[in-house]
């Protein structure tokens, strides 16, 4: 482990993304604070740094001016990986990806930090009509007030703690089916989680930046139709793979959303209709960080064997 006493301030650090940058950050040497909801359900993240490198601070309201800055003070580089899929009573939009960094740019720009990166989303255009993008592209313009703030914007994660795999994976043990909503057009590449970390990393210990944007995408560039059969096919089962029209789509959504929003939302229909989440070319990348990114069928084995029946002992 090198010796760093710079300070890194983690908002969503507890999160998917967050847990494998903490493994990075704690081996060169970073003091770290993750600002958490949850100290207590969250306390074995302690585990990854040596005793007193990484503390837990809780916060339940990232709209709390005084509270953040106060943990800011002590700040030398600042990460925002806060981000939500849908919408609840309590948390919206427009207070987490676009009011929340809005108010840390601010607090950044104030406390002179060295540092600010901000975690986005590939497929940011302004013609997608989602609220969760329009309030990502929001966001991405209020960090950039602050000129030493650096967006990253990763294409769909994948990766042991995925919410996409592990979801359709675990969808097909109970499910004779699978739905391709808007028939399994939309356009990803895939990026794995430790791609995303070693990208952060290189953007923290960078000293010259001639554009403020990074595009995040893999190697490959799938259909959301060829993402379900490579995963039928490591997890070694037979599903149906049934095509819902856009439209279908967003009336089926509007009916789950009665009961739960972690299924499929009318936002999330609209967001996958309205843009391809992949690289437009018009931003820096992984190669410019030096990064060889990672391909989707070796790693997606290496997690997703425990949807095989026989888990591991089934491998041929
Ligand atoms: N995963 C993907 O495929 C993907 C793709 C493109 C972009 N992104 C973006 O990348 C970022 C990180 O993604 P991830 O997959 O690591 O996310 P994640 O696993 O869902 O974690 C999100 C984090 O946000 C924090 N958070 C959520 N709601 C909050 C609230 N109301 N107040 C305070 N904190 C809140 C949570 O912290 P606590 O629960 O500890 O408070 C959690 O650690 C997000 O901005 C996401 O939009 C992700």
């Amino acid at each position: 482990m090198q010796n760093n006493q710079s300070i890194v301030v983690l908002f969503g650090g507890s999160g998917q993304i967050g847990r494998s940058l903490l493994r990075r950050l704690t081996e060169k040497g970073y003091r770290i604070i993750i600002v958490t909801r949850s100290p207590y359900r969250n306390l074995h993240l302690k585990v990854l740094g040596n005793p007193g490198q990484i503390d837990l601070e809780k916060n339940l309201n990232l709209l709390d001016e005084e509270k953040i800055k106060n943990i800011l003070k002590s700040a030398d580089i600042v990460i925002n990986l806060c981000g939500i899929l849908y919408e609840t009573k309590k948390q919206t939009f427009e207070d987490i990806h676009s009011k929340f960094p809005e108010m840390l740019s601010s607090l950044c720009n104030t406390l002179e930090i060295s540092k600010l990166i901000h975690i986005s989303a590939l497929g940011i255009d302004e013609k997608n009509r989602s609220k969760y993008m329009q309030s990502k592209l929001q966001g991405e313009k209020n960090i950039l007030k602050f000129k030493k703030s650096i967006i990253l914007r990763p294409s769909l994660i994948f990766g042991k703690n995925d919410s996409f795999f592990n979801k359709f994976a675990s969808m097909a043990e109970f499910l004779p089916a699978l739905p391709l909503i808007g028939s399994g057009l939309t356009k990803f590449s895939p990026i794995w989680v430790e791609d995303v970390s070693n990208a952060i990393m290189k953007v923290i210990e960078k000293k010259n930046f001639k554009n403020n944007i990074y595009e995040l995408g893999g190697p490959e560039v799938f259909s959301f139709r060829e993402l379900m059969e490579i995963l039928l096919k490591q997890i070694k089962k037979k599903r149906l793979l049934i095509p819902i029209p856009w439209g279908i789509a967003r009336y089926q959504a509007k009916f789950l959303e009665l009961f739960t929003k972690s299924l499929l939302t009318q936002d999330q229909v609209i967001l996958l209709q309205d843009t391809d989440s992949i690289v437009s070319g018009n931003y820096p990348g992984l190669n410019d960080l030096d990064i060889n990114s990672t391909s989707v069928e070796s790693v997606l084995p290496d997690y997703i064997y425990r949807f095989r029946k026989g888990g591991h002992y089934n491998s041929n």
